[in-house]
């Protein structure tokens, strides 16, 4: 496929895009790096985040196969879940959350809240994390059962087709750097479940850039992160019909910040919140950005990004986050 044949694929418009790049005088003058943020917390979409863009491409490709319903999965506070729900509902589909936990203290918030008012289906499969899969396509099977067209969305949309909408924001980022004339250093990105830091890696090769991306798990163990990107770029080398090699070296995760499990906040991440909204005005969110934004303030003093370097922080949003574990991010 050439670049042309990329963008004429089908995509069903969700996302406001471009999302801005901003600079972060205040951060960098306090960490001696230039830090600009690519907000993809502003991706418009039902409070924005990551997966507006990949799910442009998911439901287009849904609508092509004339399905019904989407059905998706993540943890009870997934982002993933509440922004497939809005694409639904914008697609006029129905919608299946199915989560493998259950929510603590059965409290509806955050994410929860959200998904309830958009009127998604939620199931709670009270599974294993890697058992969600199964747990989705076990819905799936129900609803064919009951002659519904099902549209399988695996957990985080993370396919050839999630990576694609990553290989594209690249190119997006990669425009908006030219034109600024910025050669940055390195990216810095939250690794979950691996579309997005795929996708991106996808569209470093594709483009011909050489900027290192450096992603921060949370939730993953890094070798099982490694495994999921390597198969997911090939996935998408594939697809697009293009040779991306990668070499071990490209692939850089960070498996120092998730702390004590995925979605249990960390002291770093706490401060790393606090730290950039008081500087910037800017919020992070407590299970994925704080965390990310805290492996960057710690690269940065390990002097594994080096002082007066150029770093590209992607926001990813995830701000409901904050309203679902207020204790967490105050600390009590
Ligand atoms: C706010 C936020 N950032 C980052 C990610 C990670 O993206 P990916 O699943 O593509 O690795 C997610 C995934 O749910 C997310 O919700």
């Amino acid at each position: 496929m050439t670049e042309m044949d990329i963008h004429a694929l089908p995509r069903f418009p969700l996302a406001t895009l471009p999302t801005p790049l901003d600079e972060l005088p205040r951060l960098s003058q306090t960490l001696g790096v230039r830090v600009l943020m690519k907000r993809d917390d502003l991706t418009g979409l039902a409070l924005g985040g990551n997966k507006a863009r990949k799910l442009e491409f998911l439901v287009a490709d849904a609508l092509q196969k004339k399905a019904d319903v989407l059905v998706t999965g993540g943890g009870v506070q997934s982002n993933h879940i509440r922004t497939t729900a809005a694409a639904a509902r914008k697609a006029g589909l129905d919608v299946v959350g199915v989560f493998f936990s259950s929510p603590s203290g059965g409290e509806i918030n955050g994410n929860l809240l959200l998904d309830e008012i958009l009127g998604a289906r939620l199931v709670y499969a009270n599974a294993n994390i890697n058992d969600t899969e199964r747990a989705i396509q076990a819905v799936c099977d129900e609803l064919r059962a009951a002659g519904r067209k099902p549209y399988l969305i695996p957990v985080g949309g993370s396919t050839k087709l999630g990576c694609l909408a990553y290989m594209l924001a690249f190119q997006e980022l990669q425009e908006q750097l030219r034109a600024q004339k910025i050669q940055p250093d390195a990216m810095v990105i939250t690794t979950g479940s691996c579309g997005t830091h795929a996708g991106i890696l996808a569209g470093v090769k594709f483009f011909h850039a050489d900027i290192p991306v450096h992603g921060v798990t949370v939730s993953r163990p890094v070798e099982e992160c490694r495994a999921r990107i390597t198969r997911l770029v090939k996935e998408t080398a594939q697809f697009v019909e293009h040779a991306l090699p990668l070499d071990d070296a490209d692939i850089i995760v960070h498996g120092e910040y998730v702390g004590e499990a995925y979605a249990k906040i960390t002291p770093a991440a706490r401060s790393a919140i606090f730290q950039l909204a008081q500087l910037e005005g800017i919020f992070l969110d407590p299970v994925y950005t704080g965390k990310t934004m805290a492996g960057l303030i710690d690269l940065v003093q390990r002097r594994v990004l080096k002082q007066n370097a150029t770093v590209v922080f992607w926001h990813t949003g995830g701000i409901p986050g904050l309203f679902a574990f207020p204790d967490d991010v105050l600390g009590k």
